[in-house]
């Protein structure tokens, strides 16, 4: 029986051995052991090389290669091969070809390049999986399955426009629904035939030049991107059946992109069919670290708090920026830390070894084209994999506890920048990074949740620009303030229903009676004008005046208390932040954008009035995460900061995982210094 637990947390990535000559296999092995390195992602762009013509398969590279690993106790991640279809694919069937939201049908090349709705696509695909599951369900080295990879791309061919209308049938059920839902007596676009509606291409409703993220029917182009999603959910569905016939318990999953956070997929409908979800994160040197760690408390959240995989990071460089600065010594070792922090259960690079042809050769590997252990990156990497390896199965399945979450909604991230609101400069994504950030900075520990979760157990749930309200989600959030919840929503938020039609009443629509508020109207500013909050009077540390900007609305308290108003503009004196207490809770509402300042009071006073307490008192440059299991306590002390700083971890003994050491008191960090203190459950 091979078991299909992690047996620690996993460290490899990316392996190619295919575009390498056979003699530089067993000296990829002696370097892998050197490097700590137990898992290897393999053939993820294989498809070609696999299957040479419609009715050829040939895996012998892929047994030996399995066999070789194996044989040297690396573990394989196994890529379905299905991200790139092979040239003579395209050739005969063009049905393969994706077609660009101009119009425009693309030829053979790149990667990422079949049609979702493709059939021939969905054939070969499942028929690979297959293949390769029946093939390796039995192999001691496979440990999981990679299906495609970062998938999502989005298509406007024949094909993906007939499943469209299927799709919207089975949502609609009639025209007349339909009709409705998009508000099509707008420019004169009812439909009578189920045939006459097209995609919402650059061609047909795209505002500009093609772009079809900006159109004139929001309403069409939110089902489109819903419809893109689940088309894809589809196709990874084919594979992952594919190979469940063969291995039921097979881990099967894929690895999304865009740093965790990819606007094509909803990720929180993938979640249920990923036995474990996985993302691939590419910050540049100057990325802030919060970036990342709300990126990987999604990821966490998406299902529902399971430990999740890190699959590919660069070990060094990346290759596809304008500049492409090395990272600096240290900081792999300590941002591969910050993911394990957070909850993952591996740490991955793309890619072991690196190319020496086409778009990546410059990309960073663990083994350099210099092809030994000699370097800086593998050096580090080596450090990393032998820490990683000391610690064995204690970090894996640990689980992280917080009081505070997020709500996070695609359908919400979709509709809101469709366009036609009251700035284009208003990006979701922002919004939530800064109410993270407020919380980040001060060492409070964020889940993040769905629509869908159980609110009740948080104390407090930040909803920001939450434009669409989902059919019960207002009933849900009142009922979760009437037994004792903090919700804290903002400006724009309750505005439309779930196909983006305007509750009409007056904003904040089905929100207003649990926010005590009507908002009258909802003014922009440019980006480099600005107003003031004034606080009527002082909330804690909360006192005086802090600047806001980006929107600014009209409100008339109709039960709430008006705790600041604006200080300037023809809104002067009316209310900013207003607080409702609706049963035992409250319901807060920022009637405006307010600096990081303001933010950070106003988020600590609210977690002070519910009695929670940060994780650590430190500058914010110290990351501080705690994951727990069986009663044992794991707390990560990061520091990202180039120079010195200070934590205290308590006046007991703490063993320190990392050094072996025992520490206690006050303690000095080296400039990105990390520390895993064990110690049992709710110690400090
Ligand atoms: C993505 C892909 C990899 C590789 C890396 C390079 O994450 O999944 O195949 O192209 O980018 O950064
Ligand atoms: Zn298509």
């Amino acid at each position: 029986m091979i078991s299909r637990k992690f047996p620690k947390v996993m460290y490899g990535g990316d392996y190619n051995p295919e575009q390498f000559p056979k003699e530089i296999w067993d000296e990829d092995m002696r370097l892998f052991q050197l490097a700590g390195i137990d898992i290897a992602t393999l053939n993820v762009f294989s498809w070609s090389l696999n299957q040479p013509d419609e009715a050829t398969y040939r895996f012998e590279w892929l047994d030996e290669m399995m066999d070789k690993l194996h044989a040297n106790g690396v573990s394989v991640c196994l890529g379905t091969s299905t991200a790139a279809h092979p040239a003579w694919m395209a050739r005969k069937y063009p049905d393969v070809l994706t077609v660009t939201a101009d119009g425009k049908r693309r030829k053979y090349g790149r990667r990422h390049n079949s049609c979702p709705n493709s059939p021939t696509f969905r054939h070969y695909a499942k028929l690979m999986a297959g293949k390769l599951a029946e093939r390796y369900r039995d192999h001691p080295a496979l440990l999981l399955w990679h299906v495609n990879n970062e998938i999502g791309i989005r298509c406007y061919c024949e094909h993906c426009e007939k499943a469209f209308r299927v799709w919207l049938k089975r949502r609609y059920g009639t025209l007349e629904q339909l009709n409705q839902a998009w508000y099509t007596r707008f420019w004169g676009h009812t439909f009578y035939d189920w045939e006459e509606i097209v995609l919402p291409s650059g061609l047909s409703e795209g505002l500009s030049g093609g772009n079809a993220d900006q159109t004139a029917f929001q309403g069409i182009t939110l089902d489109f991107f819903r419809f893109n999603s689940d088309s894809w959910l589809e196709c990874y569905l084919i594979e992952y059946n594919a190979i469940k016939e063969f291995i039921p318990d097979a881990i099967v999953t894929t690895n999304f992109q865009g740093n965790g956070t990819y606007k094509p997929l909803d990720y929180f409908k993938w979640a249920p069919h990923l036995d474990i979800a996985a993302l691939d994160i590419y910050p540049e040197n100057h990325t802030p670290e919060s970036y990342m760690a709300m990126r990987y408390d999604l990821m966490r959240g998406i299902k529902d708090g399971a430990p999740f995989m890190l699959m590919e990071q660069s070990p060094g460089v990346i290759n596809w920026k304008p500049v492409n600065p090395q990272k600096r010594p240290g900081v792999m070792r300590l941002r591969s830390y910050q993911a394990v922090a957070r909850g993952a259960d591996s740490v991955m690079f793309f890619q072991l070894r690196r190319s020496l042809g086409a778009y990546e050769k410059f990309h960073g590997a663990v083994i350099d084209h210099a092809g030994h252990e000699h370097t800086r990156v593998f050096k580090e990497c080596a450090q990393l994999g032998q820490e990683l390896r000391q610690l064995g199965s204690k970090l894996n399945d640990s689980r992280i506890k917080s009081r505070i979450a997020i709500l996070f909604d695609w359908d919400n991230w979709w509709a809101v920048e469709l366009g036609g609101g009251p700035s284009t400069h208003l990006k979701y994504l922002d919004q939530v990074q800064k109410y993270y950030d407020a919380l980040y900075d001060q060492h409070y520990q964020v889940d993040f949740i769905h629509v869908g979760s159980d609110f009740t157990q948080y104390d407090l749930v930040l909803a920001p620009l939450l434009y669409m309200i989902k059919p019960g989600l207002a009933s849900k959030l009142e009922q979760y303030v009437e037994s004792g919840g903090i919700l804290v929503t903002t400006f724009f938020s309750g505005i439309v229903n779930e196909t983006d039609l305007v509750t009409p009443g007056g904003y904040p629509c089905e929100l207003r009676p649990l926010l005590g508020i009507w908002v009258e109207e909802i003014d922009a500013l440019f980006p480099d004008q600005s107003n003031s909050v004034v606080m009527e009077q002082p909330l804690g540390s909360l006192e005086g005046t802090y600047s806001c900007g980006l929107v600014c609305e009209v409100v008339h308290p109709e039960g709430a208390d008006t705790i600041a108003v604006f200080g300037g503009d023809y809104y002067a004196g009316s209310p900013a932040l207003t607080r409702h207490r609706y049963g035992k809770g409250e319901a807060w509402y920022a009637a405006t954008d307010p600096c990081n300042e303001f933010m950070r009071q106003w988020l600590k006073q609210l977690c002070e009035s519910r009695g929670i307490v940060p994780l650590c008192e430190t500058e914010p440059e110290v990351e501080v995460t705690i994951r727990e299991k069986e009663g044992v306590q794991f707390t990560f002390v990061m520091n990202h900061s180039d120079g010195y700083s200070f934590i205290s971890v308590g006046e007991d003994d703490r063993k320190e995982l990392l050094s072996g050491s025992t520490v206690r008191g006050s303690i000095q960090l080296e400039p990105k210094q990390v520390m895993i203190l064990e110690m049992p459950v709710g110690a400090r």
